[in-house]
């Protein structure tokens, strides 16, 4: 059912017996997967073992912490954040902010600093920050492991640039840090050359698997989320995430169901139905780690598969007003993962005024909290009842614990499955596709063989438009 303490993942409605045959999964699906999945945990157990892969653990590096609270206490004065990075080095800090701080406009009374993050590099973003920016209030994150994304590195030029002629260049080089890899990229000789402050994105971690790695802590922990929490959250589940056998590691569970409905029951989307507006940032967190590392071409023995399930998002309860018509009868190619929260913030009663109406008497006297459960009942039962297959992942509260140990889990999760369709979970080669084809279009040097592909394209493009 889940870890003993915290975050818990409740698949009873995923079972062929509740949504009907060819629906869900069978005792024989998970018997005869059992082995694989012992198999699973244990290369995945051994590549982290040898240091391959870093993320499990993260929760243990104490030095990094230690440097990152100190850098915030220093910073304290800063009102405003501003998170120069993209995907793996963006969705991270601006899902713990929106837990911590509250989701925009709904933020708390008195927040340490703004966050902004500007991941996307649409002229209106950086045009509209920097109007509304005080630079001597503003400190920059510049984000990049690679130290050479695109988007990235033009907006450090700009932002840079800009503090430098508000400021004057000393004063703009104390208002900037930069997080890359520690020996590798040309953000790292420009931080070291400018005298940024700089840490580092352990080698052994990947973009969206860094979110425990000053990429998230940093950010995080100059708006005041509670990092210490976090990192103790994801480190309390390593060990049960670790467990070869299918019964006791909810990760390992997790990751073989959804596998089995994708291959076996045609749930080629995993739809997250997110009843929390404080955890509703983390559902793009968690779609870039299982999209990017699970949709893959090629197997690991590089045969042409194109696997991977889709991720679309849902907020509960908005969204039962807007996507659940589909999902009740729509085509049966989805599996429902609820995210429920235990704990409310905020208890509200609804006031009994005009009783005597049927559309308002039966509400006076509740809560607004009963009423929210209710809907994500009567919701998943209604799924239930019409043979959609769905799940429960239940946060206790919505807080830096359960999110560090939800992060860890999906981690762990998304590696088990990269497992199960054989592929490499951890590359993403069509992203690099993409940054590769753009710094050939700008002209950026050694791209010539993708600049020969541009032209080629264009025309034949223009060709097919001329008909
Ligand atoms: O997961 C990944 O590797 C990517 O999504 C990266 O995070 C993203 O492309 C940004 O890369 P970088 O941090 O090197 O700028």
């Amino acid at each position: 059912m889940g870890t003993s303490k915290g975050i818990r993942y409740d698949w009873a409605n995923l079972r062929a017996d509740v949504v009907g045959s060819g629906q869900g999964l069978t005792p024989d699906d998970l018997n005869s997967h059992r082995d694989a999945a012992r198999r699973a945990a244990e290369a995945i157990g051994a590549r982290l073992d040898s240091g391959e892969f870093g993320f499990a653990s993260l929760p243990g590096d104490r030095k990094t912490l230690a440097a990152v609270e100190r850098y915030a206490r220093v910073q304290r004065r800063f009102k405003s954040i501003l998170l120069l990075g993209i995907g793996g080095s963006a969705l991270g800090p601006f899902a713990l902010d929106a837990l911590a701080n509250g989701p925009r406009p709904f933020r708390r009374n008195k927040v340490l600093a703004e966050l902004w993050v500007l991941d996307n590099v649409d002229p209106l973003v950086l045009g509209r920050a920097l109007e509304q920016l005080d630079p001597r209030q503003t400190l920059a994150l510049v984000v990049t492991k690679s130290g050479e994304t695109g988007e990235t590195m033009a907006q450090f030029l700009i932002v840079y640039d800009w503090l430098c002629k508000k400021l004057g260049a000393k004063k703009a080089a104390k208002q900037v840090a930069a997080v890359t890899d520690p020996k590798k990229g040309d953000l790292l000789d420009i931080a070291r050359s400018e005298g940024f402050a700089l840490f580092y994105v352990p080698p052994n971690v990947g973009g969206r698997f860094s979110v425990l790695t000053p990429v998230g802590l940093l950010p995080a922990a100059l708006v005041g989320v509670n990092v210490k929490k976090l990192l103790a959250g994801a480190g309390s589940v390593v060990a049960a995430c670790r467990k070869p056998d299918l019964d006791s590691n909810p990760a390992l569970q997790f990751a073989l169901h959804q596998y089995l409905l994708d291959t076996r029951y045609g749930k080629h989307i995993q739809a997250i139905f997110c009843y929390s507006n404080a955890l509703w940032a983390l559902a793009f967190w968690y779609r870039q780690l299982w999209v990017e590392s699970l949709g893959k071409r090629y197997d690991r023995r590089k045969r042409e598969v194109n696997v991977g399930q889709t991720c679309v998002e849902a907020l509960g309860v908005t969204d039962q007003h807007s996507q659940s018509q589909l999902y009740m009868e729509g085509p049966r190619d989805k599996v429902i993962v609820f995210w429920e929260v235990e704990r409310d913030p905020y208890t509200i009663r609804i006031p009994k005024v005009f009783p005597k109406h049927t559309a308002t008497g039966y509400l006076g006297g509740q809560t607004l909290n009963e009423l929210f459960r209710a809907e994500k009942l009567a919701t998943e039962l209604a799924f239930t009842e019409v043979g959609r297959p769905n799940c429960n992942l239940i946060f206790p509260q919505a807080d830096e614990y359960s999110v560090g140990q939800f992060m860890m889990m999906m981690e762990f999760a998304t590696a088990y499955a990269g497992e199960f369709y054989d592929i490499n979970a951890f590359d993403q080669p069509g992203v690099q596709l993409g940054k590769d084809l753009t710094y050939a279009l700008l002209g950026r040097a050694g791209f010539d063989a993708e600049r020969r592909r541009i032209a080629a394209y264009r025309q034949q493009k223009a060709r097919a438009q001329k008909g």
